[in-house]
C-alpha cells in the first residue's frame, strides 16, 4: 500500500504531533510503501521569512531521523523538490467549487482568531490534496485536525475523474491512536495556542511545563475523574497500559494529588525522548548528510508525481513542450 503524510516547517514539533501522527508514520514504515515529506509549501502560509524556514525544514528532517525513520525503506522528501504538486493544485482548483473552501474548518477557526489570511491559506486544502493525489496514495496517516482536509481531497478526486476520467484513486485517511493530544491547558496541543510540550525540549524546560499543566481543585484526599484530567491522558500515551490501570485505580481511590502524577509523567517524558533528542543533536550536526537524504528521497517522490502528472496533462488536454 501506498501511505503518505506530510508535515509543515512551522514550528517546533512536539507530543501531538508525535502521538498524532508521526509514530503512526514510524510503524508503518515497517509494512508498506511510504512516503513522508516536510510541507514547506504549506509553511509558507505562516513562515515568512527565509533562513527560518530553510532551518525549520532541516530540523523537522532531522527530528524524523532521530525518531527513526530509516530513509532506505522510506521515500523521505522535501515537498517543494517536487514542484508538479503546485501545478497540479492549480488544476484541481479549476474543478473545484469554491464552496467546498468555504467549508474548511480550519480555515475558519483562523478567521475566526483574527489571523491575517492569505489566498495561500485559503487554497492550503488544494495543495493537500495535490500532494496526497499526485503520489496515488492509499493511506494518509494524520492526526483528527486534518480528517476534512482528507475528504476534501476525496471531493477534489471524484470532480477530477468526473470531469476528465478516472485517472486518481481514493485516498483513505488514518487516525491514530490518539488523534487528539491534549496541551498543558487542556486544549488541543497546538504550536499557535502556545500550550505545547515540545519533542526534544530541556528536561528543565518539559517539567517546569508538566508542572504547570492545568488540573481542577480537587482535594487530594477526594478521588478524581482520570477521564477529564490532561495529565492522565498524557500518562496514557507514555505509560505502559498496565501503570495507566493503576493510576486510574489511584485517580478513582482518592488520596492522591496531582503533583505525583505530573512527577511521574515528567519521568517517563525522559526516558522517551531522552534518547531522541541526543539522536537529535547527532543529527544536527550532519547537515550534509540530511540534505543527501532528502535529495534522493525527493529524485523518487518526482519520478512518480512525473508519470501521474503526465496522465493528469494528457487527460485535460495540457500541451507542454517538456519532455
Ligand atoms: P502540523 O504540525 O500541523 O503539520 O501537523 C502534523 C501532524 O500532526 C498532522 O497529522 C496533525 O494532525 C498532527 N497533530 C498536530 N497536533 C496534534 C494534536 N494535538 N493531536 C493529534 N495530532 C496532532
Ligand atoms: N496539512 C497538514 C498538517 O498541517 C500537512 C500536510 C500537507 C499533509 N500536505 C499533506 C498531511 C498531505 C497529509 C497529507 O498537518
Amino acid at each position: 500500500m501506498r501511505v503518505l503524510s506530510g508535515i509543515q516547517s512551522s514550528g517546533t514539533l512536539h507530543l501531538g504531533n508525535y502521538y498524532g501522527a508521526m509514530r503512526q508514520h514510524l510503524e508503518l514504515q515497517h509494512e508498506h510503501d511510504c512516503f513522508y515529506f516536510i510541507a514547506n509549501y504549506h509553511s509558507l502560509t505562516t513562515i515568512q521569512d527565509g533562513s527560518r524556514l530553510r532551518e525549520l525544514t532541516f530540523h523537522v528532517a532531522a527530528s524524523y531521523l532521530a525518531l527513526g525513520l530509516d530513509p532506505a525503506r522510506v521515500t523521505f522528501f522535501r515537498q517543494s523538490d517536487v514542484p508538479e504538486v503546485t501545478e497540479l493544485a492549480w488544476i484541481l482548483a479549476t474543478v473545484t467549487g469554491k464552496g467546498l473552501l468555504d467549508r474548511a474548518h480550519s480555515f475558519k477557526d483562523k478567521v475566526a482568531r483574527g489571523l491575517p489570511v492569505s489566498m495561500g491559506l485559503y487554497c492550503y486544502p488544494l495543495l493537500m490534496a495535490a500532494d496526497i493525489l499526485i503520489y496515488r496514495s492509499q493511506i494518509v496517516p494524520v492526526g483528527q485536525d486534518q480528517l476534512q482536509h482528507i475528504e476534501m481531497t476525496q471531493d477534489m478526486a471524484q470532480y477530477f475523474n468526473n470531469t476528465y476520467g478516472q485517472v486518481f484513486i481514493r485516498p483513505e485517511p488514518r487516525l491514530s491512536e490518539a488523534p487528539v493530544v491534549p496541551g498543558i491547558d487542556g486544549q488541543k496541543m497546538s504550536k499557535s495556542y502556545g500550550n505545547t510540550i515540545d519533542l526534544f525540549a530541556d528536561p528543565q524546560v518539559v517539567c517546569k511545563r508538566i508542572m504547570s499543566i492545568k488540573t481542577d481543585s480537587t482535594p487530594v484526599e477526594a478521588p478524581k475523574d482520570p477521564t477529564r484530567c490532561t495529565v492522565f491522558a498524557l500518562l496514557k500515551l507514555l505509560a505502559s497500559p498496565e501503570e495507566v490501570q493503576e493510576w486510574e485505580v489511584r485517580y478513582r481511590a482518592g488520596g492522591m494529588g496531582y503533583g505525583e502524577a505530573k512527577a511521574r509523567l515528567a519521568d517517563l517524558y525522559e526516558q522517551t525522548f531522552g534518547p531522541y533528542r541526543e539522536a537529535y543533536g547527532r543529527w544536527l550536526a550532519r547537515p550534509d548528510d540530511v540534505e543527501d537524504i532528502l535529495r534522493t528521497g525527493g529524485r523518487r517522490a518526482r519520478v512518480v508525481a512525473q508519470e501521474v502528472m503526465d496522465e493528469v496533462r494528457s487527460a485535460c488536454g495540457i500541451v507542454t513542450a517538456r519532455a
